[in-house]
């Protein structure tokens, strides 16, 4: 629902709109000097309310709950293409795309026919089916790694089957990951660094028993000197390297050639497994995911989101010779009730189907940048430092002077600022990430005008920030 700028002055109480650390009167000023209507959320605000005596903040996932920008979730009462609505019938031009998977735009009209075909039959087999091949030989003709694939449910359990397959292979504990990359909430890869306490590998969450984080050591991201100095610290000690190689879980980070060509070399002479993480890049970047748009190929992959289409699905995979350890073909074990579910194989081949096409990349790339090229002067027109970049169907932007290079530098971003320009682009109808430390999606669905008109927006908003 929308009000004019008078009716909405009046209409702000306290908590419902603004966040603690825009509120008062840094948030009055902003508001009384943007000109267009702003929406109310009076039965996002009812809901979440409840919601929270009900779930831990509210929320079946911490960063929906917006601690970090401040104010209340919206919350969502359906999707479809480029564009979410509210249960207050607010309309929004969504670049979070559910966190990724929405590459063709939200309930795209083939992947639901398809899945109400596959839905007759049943919603669960516990059984092999076709379309576990079917999108098991899609995803080992699109990506260069993957010889042989395991199905899970999420990009965490993919992660969790991961790392025990490299210590299996391997027969070594010790792991590599960067500072600022996300591999799911598994114990062994909640070390963040950032601090010389994450290096010495201690957890982030409580409930982490140490003994499961000792043997993660982590490094700056893009320093291959960093990753050098840890090999030759562990010789032979050294399972694999882990990264995400486009990191979407800092905002968004594009990764140095040499860097992966040279993490390639180390992992290779040493004797390691070299890991992307491509739960997000994996067909987002383009169709063979971050390894073929960087033309580095890992020892293993994960994935997750897009394979899914929008329903729970996460991948591992890789070479034939490590795939082969894995349960039951070999002795590490890993297994999963619903994995390979009908559901969520169909949405998965129906959307890998429309990925293929020629010139979908190209385009998704096209309006990425067509996006963050409009931010970015948008800015600078208004004196805003920022650093904005992008790689196919995923994009960033920081309120820093760039380049953005790691995690320590994506940190000295203005999260104030940031945490003002979420709230006023919500409130103008644009949707994006809750948290200056996640990465844009671009959909199939996003139409130059939905870019145009988030341009003009943000001029309006950055005028007052
Ligand atoms: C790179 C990466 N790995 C792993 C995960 C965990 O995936 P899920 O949330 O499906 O468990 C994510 C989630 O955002 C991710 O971005």
């Amino acid at each position: 629902m929308k009000l004019s700028i008078a009716t909405a002055l009046l209409a702000i109480t306290g908590t419902a709109a603004f966040a603690p650390s825009t509120s008062g009167s840094a948030s009055s000023a902003l508001r009384s000097t943007i000109s267009s209507e702003v929406y109310t959320f009076t039965k996002s605000n009812e809901i979440f309310e409840e919601a929270k005596t009900l779930m831990p903040g509210g929320v079946s996932s911490p960063v929906r709950a917006f601690k970090s920008v401040g104010g209340n979730p919206v919350v969502f009462d359906r999707v479809k293409g480029a564009y979410a609505w509210d249960v207050d019938g607010n309309k929004y031009i969504d670049y979070v795309g559910t966190w990724g998977p929405a590459i063709l735009g939200h309930a795209d009209d083939d992947v639901l026919d398809a899945v109400k075909k596959t839905m007759d039959k049943g919603t669960s087999f516990g059984a092999p089916c076709p379309l576990e091949n079917e999108l098991a030989k899609a995803v080992i003709a699109a990506v260069p790694s993957v010889e042989m694939v395991r199905f899970t449910n999420s990009g965490t359990e993919a992660c969790m089957g991961m790392i025990r397959l490299c210590r299996a292979f391997t027969n070594r504990e010790k792991v590599i990951k960067f500072e600022g990359c996300y591999h799911g909430h598994a114990d062994s890869f909640l070390v963040q660094a950032g601090s010389g306490v994450a290096t010495l590998g201690l957890p982030d969450s409580p409930g982490v028993p140490s003994s499961a984080t000792k043997a993660t050591l982590c490094a700056e991201y893009n320093n291959l000197d960093a990753v050098k100095t840890i090999f030759e610290e562990n010789k032979d000690e050294i399972a694999a390297v882990i990264l995400e190689p486009v990191v979407g879980n800092s905002g968004f980070i594009k990764p140095d050639k040499a860097f992966l060509e040279g993490l390639r070399e180390l992992c290779t002479k040493n004797g390691s497994v070299l890991v992307f993480d491509e739960v997000m890049t994996g067909f987002r970047v383009s169709y063979g995911g971050a390894q073929q748009y960087f033309g580095i190929t890992p020892d293993l992959t994960t994935m997750g989101k897009v394979i899914g289409g929008g329903l729970p699905v996460g991948a591992y995979g890789g070479k034939k010779e490590i795939m082969e350890m894995v349960a039951p073909a070999g002795p590490m074990y890993q297994a999963g009730t619903l994995s390979g579910n009908p559901l969520a194989m169909t949405a998965g081949i129906e959307t890998m189907k429309k990925l293929a096409q020629p010139g979908v990349y190209e385009e998704l790339e096209r309006k990425s940048k067509k996006l963050v090229d409009g931010i970015v002067a948008t800015a600078e027109k208004h004196g805003l430092p920022i650093s904005g970049d992008y790689a196919g169907g995923m994009f960033g932007w920081y309120f820093v002077d760039g380049p953005v290079k790691n995690f320590s530098q994506a940190a000295k971003a203005d999260a104030k600022k940031f945490g003002k320009w979420h709230r006023a682009m919500l409130e103008r109808g644009v949707y994006l990430a809750p948290s200056m430390y996640e990465a844009g999606f671009m959909s199939m669905a996003h139409t130059d005008e939905d870019i145009d008109k988030t341009i003009a927006i943000a001029d309006e908003v950055m005028a007052s920030l």
